[in-house]
């Protein structure tokens, strides 16, 4: 498995992934599916924002990816991004998130401008919440019935991991 800085040209491999949690899943609340020009608009904002999108790939194909972009948008929580991964049904529990999550707060760490890491996860997903838990993230907080997807109310657990940055 490689894991490395997606490429423009992942972008049809992510719209599928993002495309059949829409479709399937609780952890995106979207309804309809996206196009490929919504996917290249978040491509090129994270990359203005200097934020990561990493894919790991097994075998040339993209396995899943993960991204983080600042939580909220005002000045003052500049320091707190909200991270997502989402893998190919075909790669599940074969490490891939693992790897993929593993790099992505390699990469915060090594920016040195994220404090604070939050993953706001529908809380039946059970098993994100686990993948999480695994790399230091503590829940703290939930949110009761503030979704409502697929005829029925969803919940939200906040996890977070905190990196150590000096104020500036
Ligand atoms: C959650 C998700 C990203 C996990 O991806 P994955 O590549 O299968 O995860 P890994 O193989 O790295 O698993 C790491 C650990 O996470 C936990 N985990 C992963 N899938 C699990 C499952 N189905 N049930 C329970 N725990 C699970 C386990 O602790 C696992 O370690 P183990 O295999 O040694 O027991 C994947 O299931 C997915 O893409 N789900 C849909 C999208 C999603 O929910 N994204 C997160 C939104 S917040």
């Amino acid at each position: 498995m490689l894991v490395r800085a997606a490429l423009e040209a992942d972008l049809p491999a992510i719209l599928a992934i993002h495309n059949a949690n829409i479709a399937t899943s609780t952890a995106i609340w979207d309804y309809e599916q996206v196009g490929i020009e919504e996917r290249t608009a978040w491509f090129h904002d994270r990359a203005a924002a200097r934020k990561p999108i990493l894919v790991a790939e097994i075998d040339g194909a993209v396995a899943g990816y993960a991204s983080y972009g600042q939580w909220r948008p005002k000045i003052g929580y500049r320091y707190s991004v909200e991270n997502s991964v989402y893998v190919d049904e075909r790669f599940h529990r074969r490490g891939v998130a693992s790897a993929l999550l593993r790099a992505l707060i390699e990469r915060a760490r090594a920016d040195g401008d994220v404090h604070a890491i939050i993953a706001a996860i529908e809380t039946s997903n059970t098993a994100s919440i686990a993948l999480h838990e695994r790399f230091g993230f503590t829940v703290v907080g939930q949110l009761p019935e503030v979704g409502q997807k697929f005829g029925r109310w969803l919940d939200l657990t906040l996890m977070q991991l905190t990196i150590p940055v000096d104020i500036r």
